[in-house]
């Protein structure tokens, strides 16, 4: 068989140990051939793309990023480019493509596999926001990184008698805001699931200053907003992948808290860095255990279907369930954070 490899959307560590993963599995137990497009899906479009033996997945298992690139695509682009996707898999004599991807990546695997193409894919975001799978890799090195941070962060706010907010990504979902703050031991936990009440959480943080605690660590997710009407929240505007461009919550709320409370108030923003370098061992695992089951689907002709974690096997879903619905932090989870809070 032929198959074609890409990685599309944003980056997260684990990526090379499915593509390394994909290309053990199909080239030493199958004897097929891989090739991996460059820059997510826009490879697959342009047709620009590289042979993947086994001496170009050498030495990658450990490696963040991504050895083919990734890039986001503008949906009007790929349905625009539909056809042209099935002149090149058809040219190229390819009988599946393995995309690994997010929300945006799945439902653009979604709509060329509505469209004929033999497709099979892998779910990844550090956010952990896919449905119907129990996690994605990437999800447990963003949580180390940014509960490390945390950490460290607790020691330079008590030096200062600090109220630190560290924003943290998660546009839709609070799952590393809510682990990496349960982790780590936050005083507040603020998530996009459930809009925060500034009141409250000026009470929740100056009880800790009237206990006689020296600092404060909120951890905001990104798309965390306040109750409307409640606070002034400049909430940011689109991008041309219509991604809300957040104005940071982070720096908002420090200024919100830092004027109610009369405490010294800093925003950090953790950006990127949960998202770059080398992925945890359950990262690598999860990664190159959801390469094999990939390469297996492709051989039984299972397309239409992701692969995905239920409990500890690894099993196959329709990428339509898989982009129905987003994994949101359900009230039961954020309760039992907020009790040790
Ligand atoms: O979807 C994964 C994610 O890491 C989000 O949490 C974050 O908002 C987004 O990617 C950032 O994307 P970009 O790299 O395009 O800024």
């Amino acid at each position: 068989m032929r198959i074609g490899v890409l990685t599309s959307g944003g980056d997260c560590p684990g990526l090379n140990a499915v593509i390394r993963s994909v290309v053990h599995r199909a080239v030493v137990d199958h004897g097929d051939e891989v090739i991996g497009f460059r820059d997510g899906w826009k490879g697959l479009l342009e047709c620009d793309y590289l042979k993947l033996d086994l001496d170009a997945v050498s030495g990658i298992l450990a490696r963040g990023g991504t050895i083919l690139g990734s890039s986001r695509v503008r949906p009007e682009h790929l349905r625009d480019g539909v056809e042209r996707a099935k002149g090149h898999v058809r040219d190229l004599g390819l009988d599946a493509i393995i995309p690994i991807g997010g929300e945006g990546t799945l439902k653009a695997a979604r709509l060329l596999s509505d469209n004929g193409l033999p497709i099979v894919g892998v779910p990844k975001t550090i956010d952990n926001d896919i449905a119907v799978t129990d996690v994605t890799f990437g999800f447990d090195t963003a949580v180390g990184v940014a509960t490390e941070a945390l950490d460290r962060l607790k020691t330079t706010a008590e030096s200062h008698q600090r109220v630190l907010i560290v924003e943290v990504m998660g546009r839709h979902t609070g799952w590393i805001a809510l682990h990496s703050g349960m982790a780590a031991g936050a005083h507040a936990i603020v998530v996009p699931e459930r809009p925060f009440d500034i009141d409250e959480l000026t009470a929740k943080v100056g009880a800790r200053f009237s206990a006689g605690k020296r600092f404060a660590i909120v951890v905001a997710a990104e798309g965390a907003k306040p109750r409307p009407g409640t606070m002034d929240f400049d909430e940011g505007g689109k991008d041309i992948y219509g991604h809300e461009r957040f104005a940071g919550v982070a720096r908002q709320l420090a200024q919100e808290l830092e004027s109610r409370l009369g405490k010294e108030a800093r925003p950090v923003i953790l950006g990127h860095v949960q998202r770059g370098g080398t992925p945890t061992a359950y990262d690598r695992v999860l990664a190159t255990r959801f390469g094999w089951h990939a390469v297996e689907a492709v051989h039984r002709g299972e397309f239409g279907r992701m692969t995905a974690l239920k409990g500890t096997d690894i099993t196959m879903v329709s990428l339509a369930e898989a982009v129905a619905s987003l994994k949101t932090v359900p009230e039961e989870r954020y309760a039992e954070a907020e009790c040790v809070l």
